[in-house]
């Protein structure tokens, strides 16, 4: 373990942005993520995991701790299901693809998410019908005040749509160390409600999927729609979807008859934000080295070498263009550093 300065962190963010750390370290252990937190001098630490929700906007004056522990293990099991402890340094879809392997169900919807298992709780990762919180069982974590170990339980994390306490009152006060999740060992639940992956499977003509076809229609799915971060830098969805008030969504509906929507409660609707996105003509717009994805208006890109100011320039003009349009409000999804 050593402390490095002035360290490039292109390849460490999936929107491929250059700027600098100017002191970085990364650790593979718990002791080695103690012995950095104790550290004398680094009042400020970014912690950085796949960095795969974050657009950097600038060169990091703070130590940036990249947290690389690894290892995943069945910590225990019944005949129907099996609990399963991830470290936070495991690439997400690497794990999913281990529980395929082993025919452990319940997260083979979420294939091919970018990041790694550490980061998935902090905005509750969720596709095609599942959410991480459907099999989180409980995450171990570091504080960043008195770097005491502790275990947050489902309850404890307060989950939402891309939301958690670790996004709300415990916002950088936290590193994530491992998280434990119960998977099922036969007797999946298979979800193929999602109207894309019912379609998706019809056309790989299989008629009672198990969950390694879930998974294989999920892979197909989003790499028709969603670049892939090795070739087009991105951050996957850049704004989360509005919900808005039903009231609203009425009034919308006389100037926009067609427009997509989600029932969540009585009063709430929400909204895809590629829709509202698409309609206000971003959709495959291209800036230079920077724009809008062709196939997934929700998507921005960075072709080459853009600036994180420069997209966040471009996500600030479609936030007012959507919000002048439709009166709606989108927010960024991605942290913007
Ligand atoms: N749509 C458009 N134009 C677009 C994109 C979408 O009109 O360019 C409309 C269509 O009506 C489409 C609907 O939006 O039917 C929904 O699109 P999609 O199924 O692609 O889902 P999404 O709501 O745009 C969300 C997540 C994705 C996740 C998909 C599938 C958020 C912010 N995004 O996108 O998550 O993969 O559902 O479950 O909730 C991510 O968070 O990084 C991410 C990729």
């Amino acid at each position: 373990m050593q402390i490095q300065q002035n360290i490039s962190l292109k390849q460490y963010n999936t929107f491929g942005i250059e700027v600098l750390a100017k002191h970085f370290v990364s650790v593979s252990t718990l002791e080695e993520l103690n012995d950095v937190l104790v550290l004398k001098g680094f009042p400020d630490k970014l912690i950085l995991g796949g960095g795969s929700n974050m657009l950097l906007t600038q060169n990091q004056e703070t130590l940036v701790i990249h947290i690389n522990i690894k290892g995943i293990s069945i910590t225990s099991e019944d005949e129907d299901y099996a609990i399963v402890k991830a470290n936070a340094g495991e690439n997400w879809h690497e794990f999913v693809l281990w529980c395929l392997k082993n025919d452990l169900g319940g997260i083979e919807n979420l294939s091919l998410i970018p990041g790694n298992v550490g980061t998935a709780p902090i905005q509750n990762i969720g596709a095609y019908g599942v959410e991480l919180k459907d099999t989180f069982v409980s995450c171990t974590a570091v504080s960043l005040e008195n770097y005491e170990l502790r275990s947050f339980s489902k309850a404890d994390c307060d989950f939402g749509y891309r939301n958690s306490i670790f996004k709300q009152e415990l916002k950088g006060k936290y590193v994530i160390t491992s998280v434990t999740f119960k998977l099922s060992k036969k007797h999946h639940k298979r979800n193929v409600n999602y109207g894309s992956i019912a379609a998706q499977l019809e056309i790989m003509q299989v008629t009672n999927p198990n969950i390694q076809d879930i998974s294989e229609a999920v892979i197909q799915i989003r790499q028709s729609k969603l670049p892939d971060p090795k070739e087009i830098g991105n951050s996957g969805s850049f704004f989360k979807n509005p919900i808005i008030s039903k009231a609203d969504y009425n009034t919308l509906t006389q100037s926009f008859q067609n427009i997509p929507s989600y029932t969540i409660s009585n009063n709430e609707i929400k909204i895809p934000a590629g829709w509202l996105i698409e309609k206000a003509g971003f959709k495959g717009k291209r800036f230079g080295d920077y724009g809008v994805h062709k196939n997934q208006a929700l998507v921005l890109v960075n072709y080459g070498n853009a600036k994180g100011s420069d997209i966040l320039k471009l996500s600030k003009l479609i936030q007012k263009t959507v919000k002048r349009l439709f009166n709606i409000s989108i927010e960024a999804e991605v942290n913007i550093l």
